[in-house]
């Protein structure tokens, strides 16, 4: 394993445009649930009677039982050692971009900045019909919150069916085709549009250093570096290393 953290870190240390691709494992360190692993959320809610945008249209009262029960565990959860290990090598000017499948806010919590919210955050809710706009927070008490109108609002996160928010879409595929090097970190890399930016980056010579705890179809397909373990070890294996290699700050 030192020999693979050690060849991750001098992958990062000579990339001159580093990404990480991160998933719901990047915060089960957090306390927050993955969604297919065992005990996940898709174990305890079916994601087509709770996640879909037809759903939430046909019964937005049920799929708030969904989200009130992820806001509980979201809003205690503090970020963690890959969270925070990543938020250090943004200022070290070794990792450029976050692309995030989540929406608990935890990288920027940890200390990101460039992160880029491909499934959208729950930082806002919107009204399905009135166009109608809420900070989240405000609406706390409510449940399920309304919107002035009367309807129930929507949190402004991805349900499937949904498209991605296209600014997301644009930047993630452009970087995605110029890395040098992409960490991708405790996602099963089964859901799209997401999964193909690992794809897209190796067809574009990138070098995929993948972090998890189990392998995944990407393991033996366009992995070159599989770290096995959990993120927060990991990663915070692999910053130590560039910092033991005298990487203070990169020069970009
Ligand atoms: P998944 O639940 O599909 O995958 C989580 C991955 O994290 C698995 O490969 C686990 O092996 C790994 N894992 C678990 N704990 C870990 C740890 N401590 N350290 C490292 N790895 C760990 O979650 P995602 O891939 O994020 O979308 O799922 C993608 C999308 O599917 C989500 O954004 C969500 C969901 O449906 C929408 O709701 C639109």
């Amino acid at each position: 394993m030192d020999k693979l953290i050690a060849r991750a870190a001098e992958m990062v240390i000579n990339s001159n445009l580093t990404l990480a691709l991160t998933g719901a494992g990047i915060s089960v360190e957090s306390g927050i649930p993955d969604f297919r692993g065992a005990g996940g959320l898709w174990s305890k809610y079916d994601p087509a009677e709770y996640a879909s945008i037809e759903a939430f249209r046909a019964d937005p009262e049920k799929v708030w039982q969904m989200l009130r029960d992820m806001d509980e565990i979201v809003s205690a959860a503090k970020p963690n050692k890959a969270h925070i290990g990543l938020g250090e090598l943004e200022k070290m000017g070794y990792l450029h971009y976050i692309i995030t499948q989540n929406v608990d806010n935890l990288h920027q919590e940890g200390g990101s900045r460039n992160v880029i919210e491909y499934h959208g955050n729950s930082n806002t809710l919107s009204c399905l019909w009135c166009g109608k706009k809420y900070k989240s927070d405000a609406k706390r008490s409510e449940f399920p919150p309304r919107c002035e109108c009367g309807k129930i609002l929507k949190p402004d996160v991805v349900f499937f069916g949904e498209p991605i928010p296209p600014e997301a879409l644009s930047r993630s595929f452009q970087l995605a085709s110029s890395a040098k090097v992409l960490l991708v970190i405790g996602t099963s890399a089964l859901v799209s549009p997401a999964n193909t930016i690992p794809t897209i980056a190796k067809q574009n010579h990138a070098k995929v250093i993948e972090i998890n705890m189990e392998r995944t179809h990407l393991t033996n397909s366009i992995t070159d570096i599989f770290l096995q373990g959990s993120a927060g070890e990991i990663v915070e294996a692999v910053v130590q290393e560039i910092k033991r290699r005298g990487g203070g700050n990169h020069l970009m």
